[in-house]
């Protein structure tokens, strides 16, 4: 079995696309002084329901990304599902390292949620907010299962963004 060839087989599956955001713990926690933390960032469509009670959620990141490991620090992320309106969104927070937290979220609009401080993405079509329950190793990703703290349905009347065959689409 090659990786190609799985890679070849999964493209058929059509998935949604979100963006995982979490806001950075401040550099010194004890000092109230200190330099807040950024917020971070990262494109994903391995994400889906596992529960309704109690309401759990599931992402797989890639063992040892920035959001892997930020995660692992501390337990608070959101999710923002995103609109066929935000394909340029989807690119941005899917490039490996090139820009700054800073840069990519400067022009981007946002609310950091109220119970997780992640940024929550305006004119997304739903967003949640989640506290992580259980890690688990799973070959070169983690799966991060959440409970879901919080959600808001804003109500854009605009269709998903998907992702097929290795490119974004919108339905229809
Ligand atoms: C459509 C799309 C879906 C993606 N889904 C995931 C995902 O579910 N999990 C993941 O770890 N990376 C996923 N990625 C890759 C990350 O977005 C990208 O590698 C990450 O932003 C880079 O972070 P790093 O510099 O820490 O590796 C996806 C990329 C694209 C374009």
């Amino acid at each position: 079995m090659s990786n190609d060839a799985f890679r070849a087989a999964m493209s058929h599956l059509a998935s949604g696309v979100v963006l995982l955001t979490a806001h950075e713990p401040p550099l010194d926690p004890d000092d109230p002084g200190a330099p807040l933390g950024e917020n971070a960032g990262m494109t994903a469509t391995a994400f889906l329901s596992v529960s309704l009670d109690p309401p759990l959620v599931l992402v797989s990141l890639r063992e040892g990304s920035r959001m892997d490991d930020l995660l692992d620090e501390q337990p608070l992320w959101a999710v923002s599902v995103l609109s066929e309106s935000q394909r340029h969104i989807a690119g941005r927070f899917a490039m490996k390292g090139r820009l700054s937290d800073r840069l990519l979220f400067e022009d981007l609009p946002y609310v950091p949620g109220p119970l997780t401080g992640a940024p929550l993405v305006g004119g997304a079509l739903a967003t949640l907010e989640c506290r992580t329950e259980r890690r688990v190793p799973a070959g070169d990703h983690t799966l991060v299962i959440g409970r879901v703290l919080n959600t808001e349905v804003p109500g854009a009347q605009a269709g998903p963004l998907t992702y097929y065959r290795g490119r974004y689409r919108q339905l229809g």
